[in-house]
């Protein structure tokens, strides 16, 4: 293990103590008002126990009127500011850096549970038959926007102040920033539409606002997508623009990923291209990102092999390895590499056989919460869980909610 264990050192001076990070999963396991549970705080000791050098959060919503999922954390007030705490602290006296990820989901949101959608332009997603479950979105004024920007500062301000040592913004899968950068869904005509320049806007005024709030030592990450992989979307080259702008910003680490709800490639790589031969879904963007940018880089999406992480650390081409389902199978993974107990990290795909739901992760999202959920509980994973389970409590989520928010 000669890369994967060696710290890694930020350029504001945050040290992580290995390569490995737990990405980014909605975990769905907030209360009802939105507050982290008891057992959201007990997942991530889990995991922490587990020694990774960086445990990012599932994603917390800067506002409790735009959700993705029915139990999402939301930040945007003191209200649930001893339960922050105690998230924060989950980590505490194991030197695991422990950085929410801070997102609002813009037209990505299920019309159950969220009574007026914003979007950068009144544009409906397109998934077919599961396009029902969204509606046509508003567009965004230029005040609601800069309203959002201003959330996510006073979010990861909270968020410092209850003691995470990091944040991260959620810049990619289609929800709000990656909206704005995308020109499907974003054809306005003002500052915030039209060139890359003007798309990428947004995201850059989050970056200052969040520095602004947070000053200039915390840690502030952003992931962002390869590339939508849809026409007329995000493309790779619009990506690397965006990131030679953040990294001129002077952000502290990129997290690749890609895709969209319409084209979830970050579950599954682009499957058109030749990449899906290799582990990792996104490996070809980020050697030639490594070229551009000296902003430190992480990778999500497909590692399974401890080989293949320690040759692309080798390589040079990436500073972090980022691990997703793999953190719900085995939730001490970190360890079991550096003591070389496991070498490889397979997962299953659960499907319930409806191939719009199959596809979508309409299954495998829920199934992999529930994942969490048991670590959260002090059980262990359970690869042979049921898929419908998984669907079922998925739905339940959403009509619980749907009927709170009617009230
Ligand atoms: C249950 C679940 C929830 C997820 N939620 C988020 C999220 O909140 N934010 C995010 O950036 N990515 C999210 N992802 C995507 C993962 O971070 C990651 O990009 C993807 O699973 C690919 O990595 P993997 O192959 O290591 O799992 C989620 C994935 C899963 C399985």
């Amino acid at each position: 293990m000669k890369n994967i264990a060696t710290p890694f050192t930020l350029p504001n001076g945050s040290v992580l103590k290995n390569r490995i990070a737990k990405s980014a999963m909605s975990e769905n396991f907030g209360t009802r008002n939105h507050a982290p549970t008891k057992g959201l705080i007990n997942a991530y000791r889990v995991w922490a126990k587990g020694n990774p050098g960086l445990l990012i959060t599932g994603n917390v919503m800067v506002d409790s009127m735009a959700l993705g999922e029915a139990r999402n954390v939301v930040v945007e007030d003191y209200k649930h500011f001893n339960l922050l705490k105690e998230w924060a602290t989950s980590v505490e006296g194991t030197g695991v850096h422990l950085w929410p990820q801070i997102n609002h989901p813009g037209r990505q949101a299920f019309a159950a549970i969220n009574r007026k959608i914003v979007a950068p332009s009144a544009i409906s997603l397109n998934m077919g038959s599961a396009s029902k479950m969204f509606k046509t979105p508003i567009a965004l004024t230029e005040d609601a926007i800069w309203d959002i920007i201003k959330r996510f500062g006073t979010t990861a301000k909270i968020l410092k102040e209850a003691g995470f040592t990091g944040c991260q913004i959620h810049g990619a899968h289609g929800y709000l920033v990656s909206q704005f950068l995308s020109s499907n869904s974003n054809i306005r005509k003002d500052q915030w539409g039209g060139s890359l320049n003007n798309r990428s806007r947004f995201v850059l005024e989050i970056y200052r606002e969040i520095r602004r709030q947070v000053g200039s030592h915390f840690p502030i990450g952003i992931k962002i997508n390869s590339a939508d992989f849809q026409r007329g979307g995000f493309t790779e080259e619009e990506s690397m623009d965006v990131i030679r702008l953040l990294d001129a910003e002077g952000i502290d680490l990129i997290e690749i990923s890609g895709g969209t709800y319409e084209r979830p490639a970050m579950m599954q790589g682009d499957r058109k291209k030749s990449t899906v031969l290799r582990e990792a879904y996104f490996l070809d963007y980020i050697e030639k990102a490594r070229k551009l940018i000296k902003t430190p880089l992480l990778l999500t999406g497909g590692f399974r092999s401890v080989s293949v992480m320690e040759k692309a650390l080798e390589d040079g081409i990436l500073d972090v390895i980022g691990l997703a389902r793999p953190f719900c199978m085995y939730p001490h993974l970190a360890n079991q590499i550096f003591d070389g107990s496991v070498k490889r990290f397979d997962i299953p795909t659960p499907k319930i056989g409806i191939s719009f739901l199959d596809q979508l992760g309409g299954v495998e999202l829920p199934w992999y919460e529930l994942q969490i959920q048991r670590i959260g509980k002090g059980k262990s994973p359970k690869s042979n869980l049921s898929g419908i389970l998984a669907f079922w409590f998925s739905l339940k989520s959403l009509f619980v909610k749907s009927f709170w928010k009617n009230k």
